[in-house]
């Protein structure tokens, strides 16, 4: 930071309101965000923290048609429960706002129209998807067919899940619209393009006055810019319903791409905040712009929005934007769809009043430089051996022993030693070395330095053992538990922004006011003669049933994946007709059914095959009651090798499917006229 700056602006990525926020979220971005601007407020630094819901989108459509609601009521509902859930979290914005505020509208639509005027897009004519029954464009995830690279009959318009190919409408075979069903039809329309190829030369400008982000941000950056023909125009108009109408002539029915609008929301959110003096904050030379977001969102903020801004003309450019690698969750990655996640809102369910557990535990794991993993155990041993056998019991010895030696009056220092210099040196230096971590955006480090603070304290009373000593050297002990009473002290104001559930406690316990940042340089912000109030544990031990109990959901997300992932599993390889048809199988009827004994999962199985009456053994029993199965027509492998299961001979094996829930179900003739010993072919 060479340039003096008097205002700082941050924001953090305005999450999609279309689902709750898990810890991924968190850690990528809320978090670090919040510990900066908290650090930035106790500093004395005028700071504003911008977030708010992004409510445009496909996905959000996608969802409304999915429950039968209006894309509206899927934003009225997730809108408040993010809210709420950073709320409780202690996520500290100044605004938390929404993208279909009028505000939000009025701004992106203006915004829209000064680029527009000043001739800043192109109009490209292209052919897209258009349903004829529905009467309306189709957005590439309005649209499914055929992957023309493995086949598979419900890939997407952009992508295919099962082979992963990321794909064009028009790469589909046999393509239908899931709004009608119909086959849709290629039909010109007219969009908007922000001409990237032709502003490269600014952005490349732009992003080489910043090697000082961080390498993963900086490195992604050049390789867009890099990468094979450069930059390509990009479509900032959409057709589709559901956003920011486009506010020129020819526009209608189509609406602002939702990453056009999206950032412009950090801007409407920061009007609403601030209605007279929000320019200062956007417009003026001495102001800082700093996005906080996840990798994901890197082109965006460090090329799009950048390239709209500087189009647009009036406005300052991101000065930083410390994006996020990943975190993991028990190794694998976090996804929604799969349920593979820990939600913010049931965790503040679970463990109330433990948010600064989730907060350290996220941030001393931060995903700074790589993509990270969140364990559970991790979670436990965070809690138990860090916040609790360091912090937490510093805190409490200092507490106690005042109340034990000196009613809860802090006792004066009488003279202090050698090793007491040097303590009360190395509490005084640590905010610096706290402040140089976080004004770098090193998250983990900082927390680091600042747990060392604790550290500190609790190896001093380990040292000086006032217990013993107030045997033997009265006057000694009041000089050591000033110190520690110092030092606690200071903890509860470098807490703050890090753990600001746990400052405030502190600052209560110890019967001050909150004090900030600068004071934290100082080594005598308690006074003698203070009276502190009763002590309280700041934190508790996690058992291992919690754990565990967090593990079983988790193991319950994998289960209900693994049997619809089965469903879908890889097309085995290639096999000839020839092969097939060695396959003997033919429709039966089960004429008896019984439990193997001895055993849980088998069923003894009298099938009538049409030639003859035979045994088989089927591993169905959990699904099954073997009296409720008599009469069931099935398909019969008949040829297989004749097998001793549990010492019964099997001849041939039933044909089974699984369904969503992971349950074997019979595969049989749905015609009631069939024979049995008709050969299925
Ligand atoms: N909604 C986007 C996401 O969750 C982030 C939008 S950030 C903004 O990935 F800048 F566009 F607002
Ligand atoms: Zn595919």
């Amino acid at each position: 930071m060479s340039k003096k700056f008097n205002r700082t602006l941050v924001t953090a990525a305005l999450p999609y309101a279309n689902g709750p926020v898990h810890i991924g979220h968190l850690a990528g971005c809320y978090l670090p965000a919040d510990i900066y601007v908290r650090y930035l407020r106790s500093v004395g630094n005028d700071v504003k923290f911008i977030c708010g819901s992004d409510e445009h989108g496909v996905p959000i459509t996608i969802k409304a048609k999915k429950e039968g609601i209006t894309p509206q009521q899927v934003v009225d509902k997730y809108h408040k429960l993010m809210s709420d859930a950073f709320k409780e979290f202690g996520i500290s914005f100044d605004i938390y706002s929404r993208t279909s505020s009028k505000t939000h509208h009025k701004t992106a639509a203006d915004f829209f129209k000064v680029l527009y005027e000043k001739n800043s897009f192109t109009e490209q004519i292209t052919e897209q998807y258009y349903d004829e029954e529905a009467k309306q464009f189709l957005a590439d995830r309005y649209i499914v067919g055929t992957c023309p690279k493995c086949s598979n009959d419900n890939a997407y318009g952009d992508q295919c899940e099962k082979c992963g190919s990321s794909l064009n409408p028009t790469d589909l075979i046999n393509p239908k619209s899931t709004l009608s069903g119909s086959k849709p039809v290629l039909k010109q329309t007219k969009n908007w393009f922000l001409p990237l190829d032709k502003l490269q030369p600014k952005i490349k400008e732009y992003i080489e006055q910043h090697k000082d982000w961080r390498s993963t941000v900086y490195g992604q950056c050049k390789s867009w810019l890099e990468s094979g023909d450069g930059l390509q125009p990009r479509a900032m108009t959409r057709d589709l319903d559901w956003g920011v109408p486009v506010p020129v002539n020819g526009g209608e029915g189509k609406v602002l791409y939702v990453w056009f609008d999206a950032p412009i929301g950090y801007i409407s959110a920061t009007k609403d905040l601030l209605p007279n003096n929000w320019e200062d904050y956007w417009k003026k030379d001495d102001s800082r712009l700093i996005h906080f977001i996840g990798k994901d969102n890197i082109v965006f903020h460090c090329i799009i929005f950048p390239s709209m801004l500087m189009e647009h003309g009036e406005f300052i450019l991101p000065d930083n934007v410390p994006a996020n690698e990943f975190l993991n969750l028990e190794g694998e990655k976090i996804s929604t769809s799969r349920n593979w996640a820990v939600w913010l809102h049931e965790y503040l369910n679970e463990f109330a009043n433990m948010q600064d557990v989730l907060r350290y535990t996220l941030c001393s794991n931060a995903p700074e430089t790589k993509d990270n993993d969140f364990t559970w155990k991790d979670f436990q041993t965070k809690n138990n051996s860090e916040l609790v056998a360091i912090l937490g019991n510093f805190i409490n010895r200092t507490l106690v022993l005042t109340h034990k030696f000196y009613e809860g009056k802090v006792p004066a220092a009488n003279k202090y030693t050698k090793e007491d210099l040097l303590i009360l040196e190395e509490l005084a230096n640590a905010p610096d070395k706290i402040s140089k971590s976080i004004e770098q955006f090193k998250f983990r480090d900082a927390i680091s330095e600042f747990m060392n603070v604790a550290r500190l304290g609790n190896k001093y009373l380990a040292d000086t053992e006032p217990w013993k000593l107030i045997k033997t050297d009265e006057e000694r002990v009041k000089t050591i538990m000033n110190i520690a009473l110092q030092i606690s002290t200071n903890i509860a104001i470098l807490a703050e922004p890090f753990l600001p559930f746990t400052s405030v406690k502190l600052f209560q316990l110890l019967n001050l006011n909150p004090l900030k940042w600068v004071s934290s340089k100082q080594t005598n912000n308690i006074a003698a003669e203070h009276k502190i109030n009763k002590d309280e544990l700041l934190f508790a031990k996690v058992e291992d049933d919690i754990i565990l109990k967090q593990l079983q959901k988790l193991e319950e997300s994998k289960k209900n994946n693994q049997s619809t992932l089965k469903n879908v599993s890889e097309i085995k390889t290639e096999t000839t007709f020839d092969d097939f048809s060695k396959m003997d199988i033919r429709t039966a009827t089960i004429l008896e059914a019984e439990r193997v004994p001895k055993t849980e999962k088998l069923l003894k199985l009298t099938l009538d095959t049409g030639i003859d009456k035979r045994t088989v053994v089927s591993g169905i029993a959990q699904f099954y009651e073997p009296e409720k199965i008599i009469g069931q027509k099935v398909c019969l492998l008949a040829n297989l090798a004749p097998r001793k299961i549990k010492g019964i001979e099997s001849k041939g094996m039933i044909l089974m499917a699984e369904n969503t829930k992971g349950e074997l179900c019979f595969v049989s003739p749905t015609n009631t006229e069939f024979n049995n010993g008709s050969e299925v072919k």
